[in-house]
This record gives structure tokens, sequence and C-alpha cells, in this order.
């Protein structure tokens, strides 16, 4: 299986969660990290090559830091620009149908907190649902996300941690992830 790991924070040289992440798969086989903020710093992104990358690919993650209930705007722009009509979905747009797609966020917030009265109220799965249209929009399949909670507060050995916990998540066959 080939996965694509679509990166998405604005500043990994600051970053801790995600560059852990990051480091925990980086050069495994059949991993490719595409780091969106680092290929296209004036936001002009390349739509023939990323329709290219998601078609060379059977897995796509996307990594991102859990902004705003959301995800961190060149990513928004990412499904703006490649996710087409006729390509993606809609008359002829055929090209994500069958594709596995996942989520790899790192979220402030604990676990405890996402839930029906914590302080973030619902369940990050609830937060994700705009994705998840989108990906079942286009025929593809929303696979069960990776979180990390808590993620400012994580020492380094937590993050090496969820940096294993990262590379077991997104190598899992769909059987194991769905059941
Ligand atoms: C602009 C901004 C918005 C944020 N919004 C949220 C949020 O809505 N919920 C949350 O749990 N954490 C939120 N956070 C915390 C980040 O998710 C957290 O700092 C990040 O996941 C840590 O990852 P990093 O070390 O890779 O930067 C926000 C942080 C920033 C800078």
């Amino acid at each position: 299986m080939k996965t694509l790991i679509i990166a998405a924070h604005p500043d990994l040289g600051v970053s801790q969660a995600n560059r852990a992440l990051i480091d925990a798969v980086k050069g495994e086989q059949g991993i490719f990290v595409h780091d969106l903020y680092a290929e296209y710093p004036d936001w002009n992104i390349d739509v023939a090559r990323e329709h290219r990358l998601l078609t060379e690919h059977d897995r796509i993650v996307l990594q991102f830091p859990f902004y705003w209930y959301s995800t961190p705007p060149l990513l928004k722009k990412w499904f703006d620009d490649v996710i087409l009509s006729g390509w993606a979905y809609g008359p002829g747009g055929y090209r994500l149908k069958g594709k596995e797609f996942m989520v790899a966020t790192t979220a402030g917030g604990t676990e405890k907190s996402f839930q029906a009265g914590g302080d973030n109220w619902y369940a990050m799965s609830e937060y994700l649902k705009p994705i998840q249209g989108t990906i079942n929009k286009c025929s593809g399949v929303f696979l069960p996300p990776f979180v990390v909670y808590d993620a400012n507060r994580a020492d380094g050995s937590r993050l090496q941690q969820e940096g294993r916990r990262y590379a077991e998540h997104i190598r899992m066959p769909y059987r194991v992830l769905v059941h």
C-alpha cells in the first residue's frame, strides 16, 4: 500500500507534536510526506501535481494541527483548489473512488474535553464531519482518525510514544481500523 501524508502545519519549525509525528514516519517504505506549507510558500497550489500524487497513492493521510475546530487555512485552500467537479466528483469525476482517507490531527484540548458536557462540547469526529462529507461526496473511504489530544503538554517521551502509535495507525489495514 502506498500512503501519502499531506502535512499542513503553518510553521513546522516551532511545532512539537506534528514534527514528532512526521519524524516517526518519514523515510519509511511506502510512505511519502508532502509538506504543503513548504511546497507552496506562495499558496499557489499546483493542482495537476496534487492530482498526480492523489492518483499514485492508495491511502491519503491529512495531517494538521487542529485550529479553531478546523484545519489550517492552506489545507482548506487545498480542498477548494484540488477537489474539482469532473475530477473528484460529479459527472466524470471518479478519480478518488474507493481511495482511503484519514485525518491525523493534534489538539490542545484533552480527550475528556471533546465530549458532551466537556469544555469542547462535541467529539472530534463531529468536528471532522465537513472533511468526512467531502470524502463521501467523492466516493472515497473515510477512515477513523488519529488524534493526539492535550498536544501542548506532551513531553518528549509522550511525543515519541504518539509517533509510534501514529506509525502503527496509518499502516493498519481497513478491517482492523473500522472494527
Ligand atoms: C490558531 C490556533 C487555533 C487553535 N485552535 C484550537 C482548537 O480549536 N482546539 C484545540 O483543541 N486546540 C487548538 N489549538 C491548539 C493547537 O491544536 C495545538 O497547539 C497544536 O495541535 C500543537 O501541535 P504542534 O506542536 O504541532 O504545533 C489552536 C492553536 C492555534 C495556534
